[in-house]
């Protein structure tokens, strides 16, 4: 599994994908409105990232567990969260054996850098950190609306913060089979008036349509399935027009 995206920009991850974006917020609530619906205490996140997540929810209360396959990203979440009561683990979400938590979640489209193959496999291993009646929830591209993308490149951000100016150049291509959506970025950062900072990056992320994920739950033992799509009235305000196009699908599980 390459991670090189978030190994080697661990440290600017923030900055081009949580700060100046309200989306996190109204995910993060999204989350908390499930859980608390749930009577859920303890909560796993699979691929906590730099804890986008993981953070808001211990803050609120839950006592959670934070694991990611990326150690430079933990070691960010580590930093962030300093005084709260998180449990830490590095390890691959098609693996984990953590105990039994109320919730386990994996958000931001993280399943989408598994192969089919391992998101099966992470499905039906998510249910062993389940407890009974333990809640799954997940979001991913929606391939559905892929077609609707730009195909030319653009600047999906370009904001000033501090004394760092961060500018983001964006191209997809969705033409690939089997509804892979290929990312391709560069991204530009410059404190001060200080030499410009470029990084060039590519990646891949599977899509899925609703009723391949419902076949697919049903087929790793999951039955009572919700997907939903992450809510376009939601994001109405937001003036970040990508966000606007690219619906995820939320999916919550409840095991029987
Ligand atoms: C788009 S980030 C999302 C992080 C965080 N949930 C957020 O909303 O910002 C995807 C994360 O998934 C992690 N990841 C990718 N493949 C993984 C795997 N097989 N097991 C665990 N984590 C994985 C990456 O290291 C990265 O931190």
């Amino acid at each position: 599994m390459d991670l090189g995206i978030y190994t080697e920009s661990a440290d600017i991850y923030d900055d081009f994908e949580l700060r100046g974006k309200g989306t996190s917020d109204i995910t993060n609530q999204k989350i908390i409105n499930i859980l608390e619906k749930n009577s859920v205490k303890t909560v796993l996140d699979m691929s906590c990232g730099t804890g986008a997540q993981a953070i808001a929810l211990a803050r609120h209360g839950f006592d959670v567990t934070a694991s990611d396959l990326s150690r430079e990203m933990i070691e960010i979440t580590k930093t962030k969260s300093k005084g709260l009561a998180i449990q830490f683990n590095v390890g691959d979400m098609q693996y984990l054996d953590l105990g039994k938590f109320d919730a386990v979640i994996s958000m931001f489209n993280s399943i989408g850098h598994l192969t089919k193959e391992q998101l099966f496999k992470t499905l039906v291993n998510a249910k062993n950190n389940l407890s009974k009646n333990g809640l799954l929830i997940f979001d991913i591209f929606n391939r559905d609306v892929m077609p609707l993308l730009p195909r030319h490149k653009f600047i999906d951000q370009a904001r000033e913060e501090g004394n760092q100016f961060l500018i983001r150049f964006t191209q997809f291509d969705f033409s690939r089979p089997e509804g892979i959506l290929n990312t391709k970025q560069t991204l530009l950062i410059q404190k001060g008036i200080g030499k410009t900072k470029t990084i060039n990056r590519e990646y891949d992320l599977l899509t899925y349509k609703r009723k391949e994920l419902k076949f697919m739950l049903g087929e790793a033992g999951y039955h009572n399935v919700h997907i939903s799509d992450h809510g376009l009235a939601d994001f109405a305000d937001l003036e970040n027009p990508l966000v606007n196009m690219l619906m995820h699908l939320v999916v919550a599980v409840k095991l029987d």
